[in-house]
């Protein structure tokens, strides 16, 4: 059972080491769980991850591998001995892909969560025409991926909170949807386009929440965490599930 608090993953989405300490250290210990991904990953030259590790903050390494089996499998080793709670993988990796990696990665830490990536949200239907040539809409698309990546032992996918509700009904309630696009009524819309409120996101079937800007930008990020953190809690007990 996840708490309010173990629900929210605040996004670090900064350019250096420094930015993403001072933010850290400035929430103290308010929040526990944060998304590394490929921008401040590679800035810091992994340094981060040892360094949340060490402030025992958990940790989501958003990096998106996709690779041949083998190659995805020893990257998703290098995650499970970092001991991060969740990475994440591309389900059109396919099955073989996925099937290496869970069995590779669970040796190490059979407890982390390997979460997929259906299809990007910055693609749309034309993309999705033009670049597989697919006779699919993008929903039936992202819901087969999300549907092999179960099959393939992943622990959920990564979704729009608009979407989570019926991922939960192809792929079972306890597959994992780890949903961006949440934003609080109180916070800028960015570029993000199809958003929800923490509290809806939640009653929708979200288990895990992204937030960056609303949190990473506001001139009270303390504060600003603490009220995403009331309105999961608020979702959670609307939803009956604490
Ligand atoms: O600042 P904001 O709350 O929009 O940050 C959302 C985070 O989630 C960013 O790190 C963004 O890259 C990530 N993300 C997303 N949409 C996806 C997948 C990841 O916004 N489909």
């Amino acid at each position: 059972m996840f708490t309010a608090k173990d629900r929210m993953i605040i996004a670090l989405d900064f350019p250096t080491i420094d930015k993403a300490i001072e933010l850290v250290e400035k929430i103290g210990a308010g929040v526990t769980f944060y998304k590394v991904g490929l921008e401040l990953f590679l800035n810091s030259k992994g340094e981060i991850i040892e360094y949340l590790a060490n402030k025992n903050k958990k940790i989501f390494l958003d990096l998106k591998f996709h690779d041949i089996p083998n190659t995805t499998a020893m990257a998703s080793v290098f995650a499970a001995k970092q001991n991060v709670f969740m990475f994440n993988v591309h389900a059109s990796g396919g099955t073989k892909m996925m099937k290496k990696v869970v069995e590779e990665s669970k040796k190490i830490n059979p407890d982390n969560l390997i979460i997929g990536v259906t299809v990007l949200t910055s693609l749309g239907e034309e993309d999705i025409k033009e670049t597989f040539e697919s006779k699919f809409t993008l929903k039936e698309l992202a819901l087969n991926l999300a549907n092999l990546a179960k099959n393939s032992g992943l622990d959920g996918v990564v979704c729009s909170p608009w979407e989570a509700r019926s991922i939960k009904e192809k792929c079972g309630k306890e597959f994992k949807t780890v949903c961006p696009g949440v934003r609080p009524k109180w916070a800028a819309t960015n570029d993000q386009q199809r958003i929800m409120t923490p509290k809806d996101a939640i009653k929708n079937g979200c288990d895990f929440l992204v937030v960056g800007r609303p949190i990473t930008k506001n001139e009270d990020p303390v504060k600003a965490a603490q009220m995403v953190e009331e309105e999961i809690l608020e979702g959670m007990k609307e939803a009956g599930i604490c």
